[in-house]
């Protein structure tokens, strides 16, 4: 009897612990959108987002202070900034809050790929020096200026590239290393690509194709077309066929979207094959967000009792595999396939764009 009141009134004691706990983190994260620019310091124009909410109310073009590098930084004045996945969710709140800040978002400046012209190193940088073309991968970019550590994923942009295009290819390590890491996609595999014709879906055809594998895409009637240019050997218009009833076994389901159960997806694998749980969908959180998330869980769980292997992976920003992207898109190999391209005045448009889930291909704002 004794212990119950004493296990009764620990869970208790524990339960109003985190509970003020969490009120106390909640009221008290902000952000630094009330802070007044210092006088005399150097200004630079920059989207931000104080608050959640939908693009057109929380995206504002705003004057903030100008970021100055130290030692190990670099001082870029981007050009062109391509959205991703994760830039879908940051704006609306939900569970993103538990990333991006309880109450407000912590960092107000979004986007996270870039492209640009180094302006100033900081004195212990030898990598780099003013002039220099670059891109790579850094949160807050979406601005004139971003610093960028010296060992950043940051790597030099190729000449035949064009800021849009080069800002576009680090979505591409979603694809190398989902496909090489932990698909072992090689030569004469047969892959198939759910969710193909989005940012990710775009480089993982190439990729796929440059490992020698024959590859299926799926995706929806409107972009039949541009999986099939990007040298997909099979399409699958997903709105007229479901690629897990049909008579084709793949070694690797490359799955950016989880929307098949794991039976279902187990019937179309290979004995043996792999399944790259890569995504949950298209960019944003959306009605069925959840379910393909615990799809995900499912499968994983599941396949730990089977031959094909259901495995999930995070990205690393490895400058490393950056370099490797570089080369591929210099050589015309793997190229972003960008579909819309906005100016920074319209920042909120291709956010809602983004948003949709359907976005075609990569989604680029240019920066004057
Ligand atoms: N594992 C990681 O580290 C990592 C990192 C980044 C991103 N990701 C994942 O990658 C996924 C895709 O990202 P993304 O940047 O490519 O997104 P995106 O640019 O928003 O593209 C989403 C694509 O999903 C397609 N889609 C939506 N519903 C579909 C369905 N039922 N069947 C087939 N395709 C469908 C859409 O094509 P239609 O318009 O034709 O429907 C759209 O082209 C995300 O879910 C994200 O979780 C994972």
């Amino acid at each position: 009897m004794k212990w119950k009141r004493i296990l009764k009134w620990s869970a208790l004691a524990i339960l109003v612990i985190l509970f003020t706990w969490f009120e106390f983190v909640y009221w008290t994260s902000t952000n630094n959108c009330g802070r007044s620019i210092p006088s005399g310091a150097e200004r630079m124009k920059a989207i931000r987002y104080c608050e959640y909410g939908s693009p057109d109310d929380v995206l504002k073009l705003e004057e903030v202070e100008k970021p100055t590098p130290n030692d190990n930084q670099i001082l870029v004045r981007v050009r062109a900034v391509s959205l991703r996945f994760f830039d879908g969710g940051m704006l609306q709140g939900g569970v993103g809050r538990l990333v991006f800040g309880l109450r407000k978002p912590k960092n107000t400046i979004p986007g996270s790929d870039f492209a640009g012209s180094v302006e100033a190193v900081g004195a212990n940088v030898t990598e780099f020096k003013p002039g220099d073309e670059v891109f790579g991968v850094r949160a807050g970019c979406l601005a004139q200026y971003v610093c960028v550590r010296r060992d950043g994923a940051v790597v030099s942009k190729p000449s035949n590239l064009s800021f849009e295009q080069a800002a576009s290819v680090p979505t591409a390590l979603v694809a190398l290393q989902g496909l090489r890491d932990t698909g072992h996609v090689k030569a004469g595999d047969n892959v198939l690509i759910n969710g193909a014709s989005g940012g990710v879906g775009t480089f993982a055809i190439q990729i796929a194709k440059i490992f020698g594998a024959e590859v299926t895409g799926v995706c929806s009637t409107g972009n039949v077309d541009l999986v099939k240019s990007l040298g997909a050997d099979h399409v699958i218009d997903y709105t007229k066929e479901d690629y897990t009833k049909g008579e084709q076994r793949y070694d690797v389901i490359y799955d950016l979207v989880n929307n098949h159960s794991f039976a279902e997806r187990r019937r179309v694998l290979k004995s043996g094959g792999i399944c790259v749980l890569a995504g949950v969908g298209g960019a944003g959180l959306h009605e069925e967000t959840l379910s393909h998330v615990v799809g995900v869980f499912t499968a994983f769980l599941r396949s730990r009792f089977a031959k094909e292997k259901f495995v999930s992976f995070g990205v690393t920003f490895s400058t490393k595999d950056l370099g490797i992207l570089r080369d591929l898109a210099e050589s015309g190999k793997a190229v972003p396939a960008i579909t819309k391209s906005y100016p920074l005045t319209e920042s909120a448009a291709a956010y809602k764009y983004l948003q949709t889930g359907h976005a075609r291909g990569k989604i680029v704002i240019t920066v004057e």
